[in-house]
This record gives structure tokens, C-alpha cells and sequence, in this order.
């Protein structure tokens, strides 16, 4: 009998991903809520071969998803929505995007994160001694950040957080998702005119002098909302509470601050907050000595991956100090995180930040009542009630 993928996590584990994943093996059939048998793969090599390999396709209307009631389409991706398309349309927007990461734009959002992580410490501390971290931190400095990107106007980010977190939030029911999306779209596409009409020194506006048409800034604006804000915010908070969970480790961080980018790559390995992607075979092919029909799915397990004892020592293992090379948190070939290097500063940014503002931070509620988000396709907690002395 062909099993579904194991989502089942350990409660006082919460860091850990499915025991069952390690018991599939490398290669193994899966069973799909849609009635598909297609294949997982948990092995790091794997892994990497599957997303490096051309023969399987990102496109939603051939893919089946492994969880029910998993979020996305299962449509053709909209002009503009690249992350859901194959070379060589994905190949024209990736170029046109990494044009637009400059060093220099990446140095003055560095700045930015600076000063909104600053922002946000203040008003923590000023409200405190206690505070919920997804809501006081977590969330909007993602967001800002996304806002800076975006080149969104001061005047606009509230009105532009509200819809664009509204679009995250778990509890909404799907008329509510429609508004948040129709509220977000129609922000964006004023925003691709605003651009237009009044271009500033923002990755939107430098877009706008390339071929591209409104419908596909449009799409660009959302894909960049979709990949990078709850993404961003779940790092950022599961990353504190595992920081807390393991004293030691956080004290190394507190100790030297110079370790901040090996911890966070780390963190980025352990928790591996994207629990898979998936991708579909276009022929047959063969994988790991097995046959694989075109039209087959295959669903990649990134904790699994990040997590194998053959590529990482002591893989289970928190350590901070660890090298990391090669771990696929943010993918792997050519659909490899576009904004990696903005998310890596913003948690190298924002978790020294918090722990050298607050020396004496700590959970307000037993770890065992921190309740994890293990219905959705991003990994992470709800609320992280968070005190400290004063
Ligand atoms: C810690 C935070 C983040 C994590 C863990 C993460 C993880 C990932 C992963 C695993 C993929 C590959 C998906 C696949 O192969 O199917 C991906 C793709 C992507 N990410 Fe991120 N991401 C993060 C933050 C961001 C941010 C901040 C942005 C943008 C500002 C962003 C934009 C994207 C885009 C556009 C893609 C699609 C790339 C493509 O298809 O070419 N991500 N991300």
C-alpha cells in the first residue's frame, strides 16, 4: 500500500521534522490526496538532483500536491508569476529580477532593515515586559522590508500590511481570501501606474524600464509578496523560540555576534521551514534506479534533506558553529530563492539585534504550550509570547 507524505510532527519536538520521512528512504512511492501515485524523495543527493534536473517541470497545472487542501492554483501561471514556469520563460524574469538585487540596493535595504528592526525593538520595549514576537517583530519587518522593495509610499504601508497579511492570515475563510486578494491586486496594479508615472530608486521602478507589461509588474509585485513575507516571518520566529529552546547555543550568539551568519544558515538548515516543493516528470526518466512515468510527481522534502545523517554530522543536532554547505532551505537549480540574500539579512540583521536588547529574553509560557503551525505550507508558531526582566 502507498502511504500519504508524513506531516505528523512529535509535540516535544517541535523543531524535528516527521520521524516517518527517515523510515521512507530515499526514493519511495506516495500517495496523493487527489488519488495520484507518484514518488517522495528525502535524500539530500536526491533532493538536489531532482531540482537541478530540467526534466521535471515547476508548472502547477501538471503538478498533483501532497497535502490536502494545499493553498496555489492549479492553473497556468499568469504572465508575470515565474515562479511557476519552466526555462525558458522562468529563465527571462529570473535575469530581468537578479538585475534588479543590486549590491548597492542590497547595501541601502541593509541600511533599511537596520533601522526597522531599531523601530520595532523600541516599541517592544516600550509596551513590554512581555510581548508576542510573531506580531511585534516577526511579522512586520518582513513586511517593511517587502514595502522597500516594492517602492510603496509611507502614506500607503498600512493600508498595504493590512492587505497583504490579511492574505497569511490561517483563519480566513475563503470569501475573506478573495477580498484580501482582490485588495492586494488592485494595490499593486496602482502601484505599477504610480511607478510608471513617477518611477523612484525601488526594484518596481527599475523594472519598469524593461519590456515588461502592467499585468506581468503585477504578478511580479505578488509573487515577491507570496515568496517573501510569511516566509521572512516564520524564520524569524521559529528561530527565537529554537534560540530559547537551546541555551547554549544562544549563548554563543549572545558571546559573538560574529558568528551571526554560520547561526543563521544553521537555523535555516534545522528548521527548514518549507516543508516540500514539488515537481513533475515531462518523460520517463530513471532516478535512483527506479522508473519515473512522465506526468508522475514527485514530492521533495526539504527538512528530510537538510536533515540526512550521509551529507550532515549529527544532523538533529542545533549547532551554530557547524558548516552547512550545500543545505537547500532556499531550494536548489534554477527555482533557487530569488530573495535569499535579502531573507539572510534580515534574520542576520534582526535575531542579534533582539538578543543584545533584550539579555534577559525568555519564553512566557512553557515551550510545550507554543502552539506550531503544522496545517500550512510554511513551518513555523502562531504567537511566541516572549518577556524579559526590566
Ligand atoms: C527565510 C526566508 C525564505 C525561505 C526559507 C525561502 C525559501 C524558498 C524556497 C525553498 C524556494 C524554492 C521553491 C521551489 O523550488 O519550488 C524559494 C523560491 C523563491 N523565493 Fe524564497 N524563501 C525565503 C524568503 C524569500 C524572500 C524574502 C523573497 C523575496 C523578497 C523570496 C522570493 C522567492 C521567489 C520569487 C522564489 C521563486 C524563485 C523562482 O521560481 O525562480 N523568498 N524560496
Amino acid at each position: 500500500m502507498t502511504l500519504p507524505l508524513p506531516t505528523g510532527r512529535l509535540a516535544e519536538r517541535p523543531f524535528d521534522p516527521p520521524a516517518e520521512l527517515r523510515e521512507r528512504g530515499p526514493l519511495s512511492r506516495m500517495s496523493y490526496p487527489d488519488g495520484h501515485e507518484g514518488w517522495l524523495v528525502t535524500s539530500h543527493t536526491l533532493v538536489r538532483e531532482v531540482l537541478a534536473d530540467p526534466r521535471f517541470s515547476v508548472r502547477p497545472e501538471l503538478r498533483h500536491l501532497p497535502i490536502p487542501g494545499a493553498l496555489g492554483s492549479n492553473q497556468p501561471p499568469p504572465p508575470g508569476m515565474f515562479s511557476g514556469m519552466d526555462a525558458p520563460e522562468h529563465t527571462r524574469y529570473r535575469r530581468l529580477l537578479t538585475g534588479q538585487f543590486t549590491v548597492r540596493r542590497m547595501r541601502l535595504l541593509t541600511e533599511r532593515i537596520q533601522g526597522i528592526t531599531a523601530e520595532h525593538l523600541d516599541a517592544m520595549e516600550q509596551v513590554g515586559p512581555t510581548a508576542d514576537l510573531v506580531t511585534a517583530l516577526a511579522q512586520p519587518i518582513p513586511a517593511q522590508v517587502i514595502c522597500e522593495l516594492l517602492g510603496v509610499p509611507y502614506a500607503a504601508r498600512a493600508r498595504f500590511q493590512g492587505h497583504a497579511l490579511d492574505l497569511f492570515r490561517l483563519d480566513a475563510t475563503p470569501e475573506e481570501m478573495a477580498t484580501a486578494y482582490a485588495a492586494v491586486h488592485g494595490f499593486m496594479a496602482e502601484l505599477v501606474q504610480d511607478k510608471r508615472a513617477n518611477p523612484t530608486d525601488d526594484l518596481l521602478s527599475g523594472l519598469t524600464s524593461s519590456d515588461l507589461t502592467d499585468e506581468e509588474l503585477v504578478n511580479i509585485g505578488f509573487t515577491l509578496l507570496g515568496a517573501g513575507l510569511d516566509t521572512t516571518a516564520n524564520m524569524l520566529a521559529l528561530g527565537t523560540f529554537a534560540l530559547l529552546s537551546h541555551p547554549g547555543q544562544l549563548a554563543l550568539l549572545r558571546k559573538d555576534p560574529g558568528i551571526v551568519d554560520r547561526a543563521v544558515e544553521e537555523l535555516l538548515r534545522y528548521l527548514s521551514i518549507i516543508p516540500f516543493t514539488v515537481r513533475t516528470a515531462l518523460e520517463d526518466l530513471r532516478l535512483d534506479g527506479e522508473q519515473i512515468k512522465a506526468g508522475e510527481t514527485v514530492t521533495v522534502s526539504v527538512p528530510a534533506a537538510n536533515r540526512d545523517a550521509a551529507h550532515f554530522t549529527d544532523p538533529d543536532t542545533l549547532n551554530l558553529l557547524r558548516s552547512t554547505a550545500g543545505h537547500v532551505a532556499f531550494g536548489h537549480g534554477v527555482h533557487q530563492c530569488l530573495g535569499q540574500q535579502l531573507a539572510r539579512v534580515e534574520l542576520q540583521v534582526a535575531l542579534p539585534a533582539l538578543v543584545a536588547r533584550f539579555p534577559t529574553l525568555r519564553l512566557a509560557v512553557p515551550a510545550e504550550d507554543i502552539a506550531m503551525r503544522t496545517d500550512t505550507l510554511i513551518y513555523g508558531v502562531h504567537s511566541l509570547p516572549v518577556t524579559w526582566e526590566v
